[in-house]
């Protein structure tokens, strides 16, 4: 049964983005091609540096790339995604690469609910866009209070650190590099992207990690137009 949520919550459901049900093999696909996939994952997993007795999240998993790379360092993973299909295809990688320790559940940024122990970290990467501004904070807030004292996050998001004085020129240019690079199929993703998702401003994503009490150890901002967030929530002394 999904939860019942207030009148006033934002629905997530209804703002999935794309139809990440149909779309989970040639989602696989193209992000293979059209990101380093495995060097994002190396990124994440040397801040973390899980040990055997660690159980940690991911939020919007989608074809689970990061939460089975992660499987093998720690005790257990929970891959969350809103979107049934991302999360079927996942599973079925898992049992083709012998992995048993992630659990993939149902829910998003503002339903889920954990039901195990304080986590040691939740990861999140290209799915915090999906929520306006407001109820991005409140999913930070939910992901600290998942996390035990000295947890971390690490959020990876399509952010904007280019100057919003230029905006047009520096879109156009841009999406007009992205298509020379990957092609029209990529190009016109980004574009919908600028046009039809909650993408901020990096100044904002900050305040809203710090107000939702973690201390970001490292941003790093990329192409103007993509962001790593490493964050810690501090220990209560
Ligand atoms: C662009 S994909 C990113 C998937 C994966 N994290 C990656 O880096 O390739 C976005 C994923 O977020 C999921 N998603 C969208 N809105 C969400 C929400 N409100 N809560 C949780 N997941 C959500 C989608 O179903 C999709 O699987």
């Amino acid at each position: 049964m999904p939860p019942t949520i207030p009148a006033w919550q934002y629905n997530e459901p209804a703002h999935p983005g794309a139809d990440f049900d149909a779309l989970a093999e040639s989602y696989d696909r193209n992000m293979q091609k059209f990101r380093n996939i495995q060097g994002e994952i190396e990124e994440i997993l040397d801040f973390l540096d899980l040990q055997p007795d660690q159980s940690i999240l991911e939020m919007g998993t989608g074809t689970g790339e990061f939460a089975l790379a992660a499987a093998r360092r720690c005790r257990k993973v929970y891959a969350v995604d809103l979107a049934e299909g991302m999360l079927r295809y996942a599973e079925k990688k898992a049992q083709a690469r012998g992995i048993a320790n992630v659990e993939f559940l149902p829910g998003g940024f503002l339903t889920y609910r954990h039901q195990g122990e304080p986590l040691d970290a939740v990861v999140s990467q290209i799915a915090l866009h999906h929520l306006p501004d407001f109820w991005k904070q409140i999913a930070l807030q939910r992901m600290a209070g998942m996390l035990g004292e000295g947890g971390k996050l690490c959020l990876r998001d399509v952010v904007y650190s280019f100057d919003p004085r230029g905006h047009e020129k520096f879109l156009d240019e841009f999406i007009s590099k992205a298509a020379e690079r990957a092609g029209p199929q990529f190009a016109r993703s980004i574009s919908d992207h600028v046009k039809n998702e909650y993408s901020t401003m990096d100044w904002v994503m900050q305040g809203m990690i710090e107000r939702a009490g973690f201390e970001i150890e490292w941003a790093k901002l990329g192409h103007g137009f993509f962001a790593l967030y490493l964050c810690t929530k501090p220990k209560v002394h």
